[in-house]
Order: structure tokens, then sequence, then C-alpha cells
């Protein structure tokens, strides 16, 4: 199939688009650059423009005969959209609404939209299934929330097919060192810790240590993006015109910060220094995925989700790359 991936020069994007070729299909990246990098678009045919722009959108998909959407394009970090929160509705909700009016002017009705974890808000039972309520506590968690409404709502209008796959906490990079995470600024964990063994920063703040979790740092679920990349090539070919499917992509097990930065101390050979910092306002102690859906209805698989495994090639790119991607 000929995908067109908004935001396909960001992180998951770019290991999407990398996995499509490699099983057959075509990817077109679709991106305004303004937090993607060139380099991550690996070659791929690259249209410049923005999700908000419906000729624009309509466009890319007719010259490039394209059958399917993938949407990654947003904006990601949480405190920035607790204080602006018109730019996340734009960048989140309503430019990807001009999107889906766009799918319609070209006849397309296949979509996959990178939703999060961050539509449960504060978790009731761990792990947390689709079925969990979803009561964001964070404007972000809302926009996202928000757009997988409008997903169902242009399903029962207009026939539109959606697999909306709510990610975990996305980590490590292409095994084989072609691409890597890149955030500017990098707010994530693994990226920083990373950023502490070369040199880049003196410690990591680590934000609280007196959760109530076993070693006192918050738990999260960290899945390798090219276990996530696989289940969007498996979404993609599952995926009908009038579907509506829902799909939680986590490892099914977490770690806490202390875990993370322990193995990367291993993997690196740096000390890693530690400094302890308040709390970062918003994170839950624990998220844990059930992925027991995605398992028994795509077949999905993880190979690189084990710690080590994320740790190691996350820093294989970094160390090669200790300036990020340089375009
Ligand atoms: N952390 C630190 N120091 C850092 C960065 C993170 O201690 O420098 C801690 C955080 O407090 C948290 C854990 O490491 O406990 C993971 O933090 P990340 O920022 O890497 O990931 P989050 O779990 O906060 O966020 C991820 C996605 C978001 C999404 C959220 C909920 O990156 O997009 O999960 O789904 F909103």
């Amino acid at each position: 199939m000929r995908v067109v991936l908004t935001g396909g020069a960001g992180y998951v994007g770019s290991h999407v688009a990398l996995v499509l070729a490699e099983a057959g299909h075509e990817p077109i990246i679709y991106d305004n650059l303004a937090t993607g990098h060139r380099q991550a678009a690996l070659g791929f045919p690259l249209v410049r423009g923005d999700v908000g722009d419906r000729r624009a959108v309509a466009a890319a998909l007719r010259e490039h005969e394209a059958d399917a959407v993938m949407h990654f394009a947003g904006l990601i970090v949480v405190s920035e959209s607790v204080r602006e929160p018109a730019r996340y509705y734009e960048a989140n909700l309503l430019g990807p609404l001009a999107m889906l009016e766009a799918m319609r002017d070209a006849g397309i009705r296949r979509l996959i939209f990178s939703s999060s974890a961050a539509v449960y808000g504060e978790p009731q039972e761990i792990p947390i299934s689709e079925e969990h309520p979803t009561r964001p506590v964070n404007t972000y968690g809302r926009t996202k929330l928000a757009l997988e409404g409008a997903l169902e709502s242009w399903r029962q209008a207009h026939g539109l097919g959606y697999v909306a796959l709510r990610y975990f906490n996305a980590a490590g990079a292409d095994p084989v060192g072609r691409l890597g995470e890149d955030h500017r600024p990098e707010t994530h964990l693994i990226p920083n810790v990373l950023a502490v063994a070369l040199g880049r920063r003196p410690a990591l703040a680590l934000y609280g240590d007196d959760y109530p979790t076993p070693d006192g740092t918050c738990i999260r679920d960290y899945v390798h993006v090219m276990d996530l990349a696989q289940a969007h090539l498996l979404a993609l070919e599952a995926l009908e015109p009038g579907d509506g499917r829902i799909y939680n992509l986590g490892n099914a097990r977490g770690h806490s910060v202390e875990e993370v930065v322990a193995e990367a101390r291993r993997v690196t050979g740096h000390p890693i220094p530690v400094e302890v910092s308040p709390r970062r306002p918003g994170d839950a102690a624990a998220l844990v995925a059930s992925a027991e859906r995605a398992e028994r209805e795509l077949g999905w698989e993880r190979r690189w989700s084990d710690l080590h495994t994320i740790v190691e090639t996350a820093w294989r790119w970094h160390r090669q790359h200790p300036q990020g991607y340089q375009e």
C-alpha cells in the first residue's frame, strides 16, 4: 500500500516508515519539519506541509495515490500542553480535523492514529486495559482523546476506518542505527539519561523518589519503537473502511526510573549521577499496559522491548549521533 505518514520525520513515524518499506509498502512522508528531521525521512518522498492545510493534504494524497494515512504529527510535551492549551488543541485536534476532511476529499478511508496512554489519566487499576475509564488529567491527553472521539464521528457519518493506537512509553532506536530519538527540548527519560553518559549533562534530574512504588521512583511501561512500528504494520494490514478499533501498545511490564538508570549504567559503563528533584506535576506513580487485545486481534508480538535491548539500541544511536540529527 501507499501510505502517507503525517509527522513521518519524527521519532515514531520515521521508524514506522522504515518498517513499512521493509514489508514492501510505500511510505510518503508529510511533515512540516517543525520538530521532525529531514535526515529521519531516509530519502523517502517528503512533502513539506501542515496537517491543518486541507488543500495541501488532499493534493498530497491524490498526487501520491495514497491508500491509507498514518497520523503521527502533533505536539507531545505534557507540561507545555497545560500552559498553552490553544496551541495543543490547534495542533492535535483542529489541524487533524482538516486532515480528516482532506482524506474525504481524496476518498481515503483508512487511518492509523498515534494516540496515547495519557487518555486514561490516573490509573484505577494496573495493568490498564482499553476498557479502563478515560479521564485524562492534562491537556495533551484531552486532545488525544478528543481526536479519538472525532474519528468515531467520522466513522459513523462517513465510513472512515480507523485504528487508534494508545502508546505507553515509546523508547529505543532502530537496531541497525539508521534512526533514533531526537526531541528538542528533550523531556524523555532514556535520552536524558544517555545525555549524561555522553557528558552532555552533569547529572540526571530524577523527578521524585517518594512515590508509593518499591524504590520510590515512577514506574512506566517502556515499549521498543520497532515493536510499535510492527504493530502499525499489522494494524494497517487488518484495517478495513468502517472499522473502529483501539489498542494499547505497551510491553505489559513496568520499570522504575531507578531500574532504567541502573540498566543505562550497565550498558554505557558510565556512573550516571542522579540528582533527586521535585516531582514533575502530572506524573502518575505507575503506568503499565495490558497489551492483550493487540496480541489477540492483531497477532502482535514484541521482539525488542526488554529493557536491555531498549537502552542498548538507544545508546548505539546516541553514541553515534551525540548532537542528534544534523538536519
Ligand atoms: N523522568 C525523570 N527525569 C527526566 C525525564 C523523566 O525522572 O529527565 C521520569 C518522569 O518523571 C517519569 C519517567 O521518568 O516518571 C518517564 O518520563 P518520560 O517523560 O520519559 O515519559 P512520560 O511517562 O512522562 O510520558 C510518556 C509520553 C507522553 C505521554 C505519557 C503518558 O512521552 O507523551 O507517557 O502516556 F503523555
